[in-house]
């Protein structure tokens, strides 16, 4: 079915089947008054649960003497699964709209993580939307809308578009490849585990803030991909990295994609079948205390570096948790520790929480904060 459900005891976007294509975009609020970023919110959920139909943005399209509606672009396309996911920055709980007693203890901007070099023009914001779909022009249109609908309330801080998914939440999707060539996604959390998002992905009702219980952390990476290099490495050693073979995406501890990895296996050798610091064995929650993550991220190439004429391609990496913390533990060993990082760099990164889905019509995205 081209159309997934906007209302719902959670927001969709998260834990509902990864579409093919990305649009995300974070926001600065820029009004002082807190009646425009309400009634902004309002118009924005309006849109986005129209949009999720196949609708356009409400409002005369027709009245020759106006600016239309909505911009057009997505007339005649199908719904395309779209999901709009809003996430709010910690900088939203500063004391601008009075919501700093709102503020989760969890939301506190990320601590500083080995080897990155954050772009601060493509970091954080107030406001984040996801916007997710099998046609990018969906995608874009709901992002384009979104902003169009905010301006003199909210300015564009930064956008990323993304095609190609590079994960499964569905237990009916296969598993995709991500710009390294290697099945990604084969241990996430699907979206048919209750017991797993309940454990790890959704804020729980122990929460100290009531507003986000149902809700999630969303963390987004955009994590730049040296391919030319990757693209010069053996193949052996790029199945070291990961700890996974490239073609099946067997652990190399087995055959089938599905099997599970023996982190205590050693070679005739006695040296570890799956390195000491493949991507895996560092990620693998049975090497993390149980601790899990819910990725759905996507791959991106936005041009050439100027400085270098390589591909600027890479992984925007967002991932959802109950507590952000679990991404700061797992990031702090991979930062430090990971193969990966001879190919790869975090360049830029935001934090957003995302409030529990809207349940009826009426109600709007983020309205237990107001
Ligand atoms: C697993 C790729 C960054 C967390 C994997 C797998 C691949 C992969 C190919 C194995 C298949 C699977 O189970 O999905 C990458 C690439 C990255 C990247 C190319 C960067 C460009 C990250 C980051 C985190 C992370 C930043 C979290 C901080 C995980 C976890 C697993 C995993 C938890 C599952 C491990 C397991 O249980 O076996 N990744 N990843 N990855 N990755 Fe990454």
């Amino acid at each position: 079915a081209p159309v997934v459900a906007f209302q719902g005891e959670h927001q969709a976007g998260i834990s509902t089947d990864v579409q093919n294509q990305l649009a995300f975009a974070a926001f600065d609020v820029t009004t002082p008054d807190r009646d425009d970023l309400v009634s902004m919110l309002q118009s924005w959920t309006t849109a986005a649960a129209a949009m999720a139909q196949g609708a356009p943005v409400p409002g005369s399209s027709a009245t020759p003497d106006v600016p239309p509606a909505d911009s057009g672009e997505a007339d005649g396309l199908t719904p395309s699964r779209l999901t709009m996911t809003i996430g709010f920055g910690p900088s939203m709980f500063d004391d601008r709209f009075g919501l700093a007693s709102r503020r989760p203890a969890a939301l506190q901007p990320l601590p500083a993580l080995p080897g990155e070099l954050l772009d601060g023009s493509r970091s954080n914001g107030d406001i984040a939307v996801q916007a997710c779909a099998d046609d990018p022009q969906v995608a874009f249109h709901a992002i384009r809308s979104l902003a169009r609908l905010g301006r003199g309330t909210v300015v564009n801080r930064w956008t990323q578009l993304g095609f190609g998914r590079t994960s499964t939440t569905g237990a009916g999707q296969s598993t995709p490849r991500n710009l390294m060539g290697f099945k990604d996604g084969t241990r996430n959390i699907r979206g048919d585990d209750t017991a797993a998002l309940d454990q790890h992905v959704w804020v729980g009702n122990g929460a100290d803030q009531a507003w986000m219980r149902g809700g999630t952390y969303l963390v987004a990476r955009r994590i730049r991909m040296f391919v030319e290099n990757w693209d010069r490495d053996y193949l052996s050693d790029q199945q070291e990295v990961f700890g996974r073979t490239k073609s099946a995406g067997a652990p190399l501890t087995g055959t089938a994609e599905f099997d599970t990895p023996d982190f205590g296996a050693t070679g005739p050798d006695g040296t570890p079948v799956i390195a000491d610091n493949a991507h895996i064995r560092l990620a693998a929650f049975e090497n993390n205390n149980g601790l899990r993550i819910l990725r759905r991220g996507y791959s991106f190439n936005d041009g050439i570096d100027p400085t270098t004429g390589d591909l600027e391609a890479g992984l925007f990496f967002i991932s959802f948790q109950s507590d952000p913390a679990t991404f700061v533990t797992l990031q702090r060993k991979l930062g430090s520790s990971d193969a990966l990082n001879e190919y790869i760099q975090h360049v830029a990164s935001g934090l957003f929480a995302c409030p529990p889905g809207v349940t009826r019509n009426g109600d709007y995205w983020g309205s237990g904060l107001f």
